[in-house]
This record gives structure tokens, sequence and C-alpha cells, in this order.
């Protein structure tokens, strides 16, 4: 056997080692944080949402297209209010009534009660960050002043990333 022969078969060898032992040697040092299987399907459904919003802010900046830009802004940036209020940790009013909180109550106090503070303080920097894009580009804002903002939309998609995983449970 040749030596080009030898070799031909010594790497794919070594990388399906390495990558048998990769999950030791990283582990995964995410924190878990458990949530109901719809409320994950439904969070995976936004996520790849931020990504089409991205692509498209992204799509407008690089021709400079600042019209573009506010509209894709704007229609990401749903009403503060929501985000505001899962964020604050103050008490809700009595009997689940939360005046000014459109959309679905359930999975309202469900987020509220699943995820960490600092998941969904995340959350809020990336719908306020939103917000200024949105209202720089309506000041007639620079597309690098949008990129800029866009840099530190994100860092917030990268840290929590970084730092949370879901698991899946039946109910919670
Ligand atoms: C506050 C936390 C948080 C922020 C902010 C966040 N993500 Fe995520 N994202 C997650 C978690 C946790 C998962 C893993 C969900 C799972 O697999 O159950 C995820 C998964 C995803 C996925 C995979 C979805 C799928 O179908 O499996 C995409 C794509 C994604 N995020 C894009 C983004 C982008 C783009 C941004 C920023 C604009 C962003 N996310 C911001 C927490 C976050």
């Amino acid at each position: 056997m040749s030596a080009a022969t030898k070799l031909h078969w010594f790497f794919p060898v070594v990388a399906v080692v390495l990558l048998a032992l990769a999950p030791c040697a990283r582990g995964d040092e995410r924190i878990v944080v458990k949530l109901p299987r719809a409320d994950r399907e439904q969070m995976q459904n936004d996520m790849v949402r931020f990504m089409e919003q991205q692509h498209a802010l992204i799509d407008a900046l690089a021709v400079r297209d600042m019209t573009r830009a506010e509209n894709v802004a704007r229609q990401a940036r749903p009403p503060l209010a929501r985000i505001r209020a899962l964020a604050s940790g103050k008490p809700l009013p009595p009997e689940g009534r939360l005046p000014q909180i459109k959309g679905d109550e359930a999975l309202f106090l469900r987020m509220r009660k699943n995820l960490p503070p600092p998941y969904l303080n995340m959350l809020l920097g990336m719908r306020e960050t939103w917000a200024k894009i949105e209202s720089d580009a309506a000041r007639g804002g620079s597309p690098e002043q949008a990129l800029k903002h866009m840099s530190a939309l994100q860092g917030f998609c990268v840290t929590c990333h970084k730092l949370y995983r879901i698991e899946p449970v039946a109910d919670r």
C-alpha cells in the first residue's frame, strides 16, 4: 500500500473518532429552559421569522433603501407593551385580567412563568432595538447607523443562543 493510500484511509478515521469524542469534550453547558411542546414550537416559528426579518433588513441596507428598511423594521416590531409586561416581573393584575395585553393571555402567563427573567430581558432588548431601527430610519438615519443597531440586534441572538436551550415537556 502506498503512503498516499494509507493517508486516504487515515483522515476519515481520525475525523470519525474526533466527531465521536467532541460531545464529551465540549459538553452542553447551556441553561435548560423547560417549555410545553406547543410553546416551544411557537417559539421556533418566531425564531425563523426573526431570521427572515433580519435577512429582509440586510437586503434593504445593502442597497441603501431606507424606506424599505423602515418598513421591515415596522413589521418586525410588535407592540412593545406585551413584551415589556412579560419582562417587567411586576405582579400581575388579579384574576388573570391583563388590560393592554393583546393576544393569547394563557400563553402570556405560561411564558412569564416558564422563561427566566434574563431570557425575557433579552427578548425585550431585541424588540426595542427593532423599534430604534424603525424610528432612526423614519428620521432619515443612514444605513451605517442602521447597521450598528443591527449588530446590537444580533448580539441578542448570539448571547441568548449561547446561554439557553429549550427542553420540551408534556405540560407546564
Ligand atoms: C432570549 C433568547 C433568544 C433570542 C434573543 C433569540 N433566540 Fe433564537 N432561539 C432561542 C432558543 C432557546 C432556541 C432553541 C429553541 C429550541 O430548539 O427549542 C432558538 C432557536 C432559534 C432558531 C432555530 C429555530 C428552529 O426551527 O429550530 C433560529 C433560526 C433562531 N433561533 C434565530 C434567532 C435570531 C435570528 C435571533 C435574533 C434576531 C434570535 N433567534 C434571538 C433563543 C433566542
